[in-house]
Parts: structure tokens; C-alpha cells; sequence
């Protein structure tokens, strides 16, 4: 509006300049023309009177003759005639012959004549007519018209020129307008205005409302029209991307321009251990780390955590900071202290007594206890808490990892409102029937709709989560968009199946595959060409480990041959060890070790190799490029990277993967041989037959899940959520903008 009145006042202003400055010629130009009419009507009257007047004068009438003249007179225009015989005489004259008219004047006006003249009643036109005749007296007449009715016809002509200046400024404004708007708000942006009623339509201070409202379900299909062709062009872009750090980089500094990003999870993504005298650093075994840290890598921004380290403490700063990667630093580790109350309750109890094994449905009954609600909830807002001291604006993109922090997105929320909550959930969701024994599944619910975008793996979990919020708290569901409103607030619930870093680092798959194959037979007592067989899992019971096992003793029951040929190594990291349940797992697992080793060993390598403690990733991924073969047997699992990182580690197109059915990831990678864990036969079945699996078969399967990894990398995982809260946060500016909520 202020951009129109700057530009449409200053034109109109020389417009009516324009037209004052062109007024006198246009008057110059009517006055010409009407004097060449009247001279033409007064050489004409001159003619027609000539004859009757010069009989009246022959015949001496002179009385006759003004009466004569009195009668033409009554003609609107004509003012008066006058007729001198000679100069020395006076003038024969009907009413009104001015007296400034004299016959002797006449003879200075050679022949015709014509002479522009004011007297009080206004502008008169004199012509003077010499009237020439041998048998008759010769002399001069004179008529005199009244010219005032051009003085107002040219009043008339000044005003429209004037309006005619004016209308065309409004035009040339209006126009001028309408293109400004259109090339600065870009073609997309000026459709909608247009479509909406804005722009053309909109009046200052007349809100949002389009003042046709008839328009209103046209606008709406042509808006919901340009949704789908954006989102259309943002799938062919994804696709298009080639997705790697840098990518990730350029959209954040792009579409989200280099916003605040702060990450919230749980476990950190280093952590400091005191041995002795030496402080040592360990990447955790985690899913969720090994996603989010090549993410961090790229992003820089804050990642919040528990500090759980022997030797955290020492090391971060007076922010309770420290920036990681410890040889390359690239980003921060804000720590935030828990008490071993607040551990015990929060993350022991709640969340992994209570919500994991109530999501994952592997069996082990979920405990929920009040005291551990109380601490969960303590320590949601003590996190909370370190995400508004950490935000350097009012508006951040907070990506809030896992069932640690249900109800984190609502306490953000409430501090933070403007912020863009991504909360994404790394294990399974249980169906409705299941998930209503927790007894604070509506605030659990609640919390996690405080989120903006809130992503699963699977669509199955997607509709699972759905489906729960639907049969027990007051949400409006729309299934078409998928999405839940609930307390007037609008979560977008979508699947984004997590992955891993593509290519992966260099220094993991630095080792030539024959020196691995050839150092961990060695370090396991293992002959050169031994067939081997890996798992690598947190000791948990949701990985199915025993199951695993019990596959394994079937393979040598049916397949003896492969008794002293082959060995499987697990590698099981210890975890959550303060929780009776994992304690008695770790228990049954080593007997059952023990029993089936005792049963095969006969003398040669033993069929199963259990290490119990931490591995770096760079002894995991030596591990991975030794084996011939790696068993994920997940009684449930979100995703399960495990999977991923052996197809990435396996870059000489050798190996067979068995992958458990109930994983997240057997959906991408179909090319493994899928089982289901509980099935012991059929789990034996795939392991010979991986065992025995010709070399090309091999090549052709993990190509095609090399390239689907590549393909669907971590950094097109976190790209996907941030292009999705990208537009998110366009929209919702727009709807801010025009005091409008989402259609
Ligand atoms: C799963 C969870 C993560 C967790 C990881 C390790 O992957 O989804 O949130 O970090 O297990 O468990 P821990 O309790 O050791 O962090």
C-alpha cells in the first residue's frame, strides 16, 4: 500500500501538470477553428442580405432596411449588423452595433476583414463584408457575433482534458501496481494473492477476509492444486539431490536460512570415560547416534544430552558445553546432570521398564510405576528447560529424538511456541490395544503433540500412532493428509525410514577385506578359511540374540557338516545392565553359549564366539567386512541400522545378509534373506544357504542393497525432515501474514 501511494501520488501530480500546461494550446487550437466558422457564417449571411438590402437602400427604406437587420438579428449568435455607404457617414445598424464600430474605421480593415473584440457582455467577432455591385451603391457591412458560447465550450474542453490526464494516471498506476506486485512477490506468490482476493481485492485494514467470497471454493481447489504441484516439484528435488553433507548444509542455509538447529536426545554422542588416570572417549552403541551424528557433523548447531560419563563433568566448559568431534570439532555436546533418582526413575524405569518394552512387544511385560512417572516428567522439563536456555531464537528447529521425550515437544511447545518441533520416535508403535495398558498414555499422547512434524519409520507404525490417538484422546484425525489437530495446534504424522552416511567414512572402510578377513580368524583362534558368521547388537532382548542362537544349533543339527567350519562371533554391547530384566537376559544368553558350544566344540573353533563388551565402529566395521555372513534376528525393531552398515562396510559386493522380518529395514533391503526369528528351521535354512550362497548371487543382491542405501542415506532422511519443517514454516508465516489458519 505505502509502495502505491509512493508511486501513484508523485504520477498523478505531473499528469495534472501535463494537463494545465497543454490547456492553452487545446483553447488556442478551438478558438482557431471556431473563428474560421464564423467567418465562413458571415461572408455567408453577407451574401444571402446583400441582394434584399441593396433593393431596400435603392428604394431609399432605410427604416425598412434596420428593421430588416433587427430581424436577422434574432439569431442566437449573430449580435448585430451594421451597413456604412461610406466612411465619412454613420452605419446603418440594427440593436446593439457596439459603439466602438464607426464607418470611418472600416476603411483601415482592407476588403474583408475580420477583428476579435471585448466589450462588457464578453468576446465579439466582427466581420466586415465590402458589398460590391455596378447598379447598385456599394458600401461596406459589418456583423458581429457573439463569441461568448466559445468561451464556455472551451471551459468544457479544459475540464475533460483535465479528467481525461487524471483517468489515465489511475490506469497507468493501477497497471503499474498489479505488475510490481506480481514480479516482486514472484509468479507462485502473486497467483495465490490474486486467487485469494488479496492485491486487486484486499483494501487496507480490511483483514483477511477475500471481499468475494463466491471465489473462496475456486481459490481453495487452485490452492490445494499448487500444494500438490509443490509438493510434486519437492519429490522430483529430493530425488534429484545428490544427498550428502554438503547438500544438507545448503538446505539448512537455503530453505531454512542457517536456523537455529538444536538436537534433544537421551544418549550422548560421545562420552568421556575415566580409566584410571587417562580420560577416554567412547561412541555409544545406538542407532540414534549413528544417525544423528553425520547430521550434527553437517548441521553444527547443539546437540543436548545426558551427561552419563564417568569423566563428563571434566570436560565441558563453564556452559556445561564441549564441542565434538574431539579431533575434528564440528559441533556441541550441551550435557545436562541427572541425579541417580532422576536416572533411575526417567530412564531406567519409565522409559525402558515402561515404554520400551511396551512399543517393542517382545515378551517382557512393561512396568509402570508412579515414582517413575513423577522423575519422567521431572526430567522432560529439565530438558525442556535446556532447550529455551540454548535457543539463540524464539523460533529453532528442535528435533527431539526418541521415547525418552514424549513429553517434550508439548513443554517446548508451551515455552517456545513459534519453534519447529520434530520429534522422531526410533522404535516401533504398538497397535491401540496394546499401547492402552500404559496408565498416562493421554499425556503421552498429548506431549507428543506438541510436535510439528512427528515421524516413525514405517507407514505400519504411522498408522499404529493414528490409530491410537483416534481411539483415546479428543484429536481431530485427518487420514487424507495424515495429520492430528489437537488443542488447536496441527501435527503432520509421516515416515521417514532412517539410514546411515553414504559413502560411509573413510577410515572405516579404510582395511582391505582380505586383512580383515585375515586378522579377526586370527584374533578369534579361527583357521584362515573358516566360515564366519557375525551379529552385532546392544545385549538386548528385543535383537533376538537367543533366538539367533537357537538357529544356530539347529544349523549344526541338520547341517553337521558345517560343525568345526563354522563360527559365529557376537558381539554384544552391555546396556542398561541396572535393569533386572537385562541382567537375567545376559544370564540366559551366556548359558546358552555355553550349552551349545558344549554340545558342538568337539575339539575345533567352537560354533559360538559372545563378546560382552564395547566395540568402537572401526572394530565393528573390520567385523563386517570379515564375515561371509551377518544375522539381525530383531524380534522387533524400529529400523535397524545394523543391516545398513553391513551392506555399507561391504563395498567388495560380498556377504549375505539374514534379516528378521519384524525389522523396519527388511522393507528396504528385500535382497537379504528374510526370516522370521522364530521360526528356528527356517532361520537354519537361510544360514546354510547363505553359507553355501555362489559368489555372483552374492555380488547381485548386495549391490542392489548398496544402491538402495546410497540412495536413501541419512542425509536425505534428515534433508526430507527439514524441507517438510521448511515448508512448514513458510506456510504458517503466510497464515500469520494473512491472519489465517491452514486450509
Ligand atoms: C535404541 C534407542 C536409542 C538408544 C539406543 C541405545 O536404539 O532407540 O534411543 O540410544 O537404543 O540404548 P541406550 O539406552 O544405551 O541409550
Amino acid at each position: 500500500m505505502k509502495l502505491s501511494l509512493r508511486f501513484v501520488l508523485p504520477l498523478m501530480l505531473v499528469l495534472a501538470g501535463i494537463a494545465y500546461a497543454t490547456a492553452p494550446l487545446v483553447d488556442g487550437l478551438t478558438l482557431r477553428w471556431f473563428v474560421k466558422d464564423i467567418d465562413m457564417r458571415s461572408a455567408l449571411i453577407a451574401n444571402t442580405i446583400q441582394e434584399p438590402l441593396q433593393e431596400l437602400l435603392a428604394a431609399d427604406r432605410k427604416t425598412r432596411a434596420v428593421e430588416f437587420f433587427n430581424r436577422i438579428t434574432r439569431d442566437e449568435r449573430l449580435y448585430a449588423i451594421g451597413y456604412c455607404a461610406s466612411p465619412a457617414g454613420t452605419a446603418l445598424a440594427s440593436r446593439f452595433l457596439p459603439d466602438e464600430i464607426h464607418c470611418h474605421d472600416l476603411e483601415g480593415w482592407r476588403g474583408s476583414g475580420e477583428h476579435l473584440m471585448q466589450i462588457a457582455k464578453g468576446p465579439l467577432h466582427v466581420a466586415v463584408k465590402p458589398m460590391e455591385s455596378e447598379a447598385a451603391p456599394a458600401g461596406r457591412l459589418v456583423l458581429v457575433h457573439d463569441m461568448s458560447f466559445i468561451v464556455r465550450r472551451s471551459e468544457e474542453t479544459k475540464r475533460y482534458v483535465f479528467y481525461f490526464f487524471m483517468g489515465l494516471a489511475a490506469v497507468v498506476s493501477l497497471i503499474t501496481v498489479i505488475i510490481a506486485q506480481l514480479s516482486w512477490r514472484g509468479w507462485m506468490s502473486g497467483m495465490r494473492a490474486l486467487l485469494r482476493g488479496e492485491g486487486l481485492l484486499r483494501q487496507p485494514g480490511a483483514g483477511a477476509q477475500p471481499k468475494l467470497p463466491e471465489f473462496k471454493p475456486i481459490a481453495r481447489d487452485l490452492q490445494r492444486l499448487i500444494r500438490e504441484l509443490e509438493s510434486d516439484a519437492r519429490t522430483r528435488d529430493e530425488a534429484q539431490i545428490n544427498w550428502t553433507p554438503e547438500s544438507l548444509r545448503a538446505i539448512l542455509h537455503g530453505e531454512l536460512r542457517g536456523e537455529d538447529v538444536i538436537v534433544v536426545s537421551n544418549r550422548e554422542p560421545y562420552i568421556h570415560q575415566r580409566r584410571g588416570d587417562r580420560i577416554e572417549v567412547q561412541q555409544p552403541a545406538s542407532g540414534l547416534v549413528t544417525a544423528m551424528e553425520p547430521i550434527m557433523r553437517a548441521c553444527s548447531g547443539t546437540w543436548i544430552a545426558h551427561g552419563s560419563g564417568s569423566a563428563d563433568r571434566e570436560t565441558v566448559d563453564k556452559n556445561d558445553r564441549i564441542a565434538v568431534p574431539p579431533d575434528n570439532p564440528a559441533y556441541q555436546i550441551r550435557r545436562v546432570w541427572l541425579t541417580a533418582e532422576e536416572e533411575a526413575g526417567y530412564y531406567y524405569g519409565f522409559a525402558n521398564e515402561g515404554l520400551w518394552p511396551l512399543c517393542h512387544i517382545a515378551h517382557v511385560r512393561p512396568t509402570f510405576r508412579s515414582s517413575d512417572w513423577a522423575q519422567y516428567v521431572a526430567v522432560n522439563r529439565k530438558f525442556a528447560q535446556a532447550v529455551v536456555s540454548e535457543s539463540k531464537t524464539k523460533d529453532p528447529i528442535v528435533l527431539v529424538q526418541d521415547y525418552h521425550f514424549a513429553l517434550l515437544p508439548k513443554m517446548i511447545r508451551e515455552e517456545l511456541p513459534d519453534a519447529t518441533i520434530i520429534a522422531f520416535w526410533h522404535i516401533p508403535w504398538p497397535n491401540p490395544e496394546s499401547f492402552a495398558i500404559c496408565p498416562w498414555r493421554d499425556e503421552v499422547l498429548a506431549g507428543m503433540l506438541g510436535s510439528s512434524i512427528l515421524g516413525f519409520h514405517t507407514q505400519f507404525h504411522c498408522n499404529n500412532f493414528v490409530d491410537t490417538v483416534d481411539r483415546f484422546i479428543e484429536a481431530r484425525v485427518d487420514r487424507e493428509s495424515f495429520t492430528v489437530s489437537h488443542g488447536g495446534k496441527l501435527t503432520a504424522v509421516r515416515r521417514y525410514p532412517i539410514s546411515i552416511a553414504w559413502p560411509p567414512e573413510a577410515g572405516l572402510v579404510q582395511k582391505p577385506v582380505p586383512d580383515c578377513r585375515r586378522d579377526i580368524r586370527q584374533m578369534n583362534d579361527l583357521p584362515p578359511e573358516h566360515k564366519l558368521g557375525v551379529g552385532i547388537d546392544r545385549l538386548d532382548y528385543t535383537k533376538g540374540i537367543m533366538e539367533r542362537f537357537r538357529a544356530i544349533e539347529r544349523l549344526l543339527e541338520l547341517h553337521p557338516e558345517w560343525i568345526g567350519r563354522f563360527t559365529f562371533v557376537q558381539v554384544a554391547a552391555p546396556t542398561r545392565s541396572g535393569i533386572e530384566e537385562y541382567q537375567h537376559h545376559e544370564a540366559q544368553v551366556r548359558a546358552m553359549v555355553a550349552r551349545i558350544n558344549d554340545r558342538f566344540e568337539r575339539g575345533g573353533p567352537p560354533p559360538i564366539v559372545l563378546k560382552v563388551e564395547h566395540h568402537e565402529p572401526r572394530e565393528v566395521y573390520e567385523y563386517f567386512r570379515a564375515a561371509d555372513l551377518c544375522f539381525v534376528s530383531s524380534l522387533h525393531d524400529g529400523m535397524n541400522l545394523v543391516a545398513k552398515e553391513f551392506v555399507a562396510a561391504r563395498d567388495d559386493d560380498r556377504g549375505v545378509l539374514i534379516l528378521s522380518q519384524f525389522t523396519g529395514a527388511s522393507r528396504e533391503l528385500p535382497e537379504s534373506l528374510i526370516v522370521n526369528p522364530y521360526d528356528a528351521d527356517q532361520c537354519a535354512a537361510a544360514l546354510n544357504m547363505a553359507l553355501i550362497m555362489p559368489a555372483d548371487e552374492q555380488r547381485d543382491r548386495m549391490r542392489l542393497m548398496r544402491d538402495l542405501v546410497a540412495e536413501f542415506n541419512v542425509f536425505r532422511w534428515a534433508g526430507r525432515m527439514l524441507l517438510d519443517a521448511a515448508a512448514m514454516r513458510r506456510r504458517s508465516r503466510l497464515a500469520d501474514k494473512t491472519g489465517r489458519g491452514e486450509a
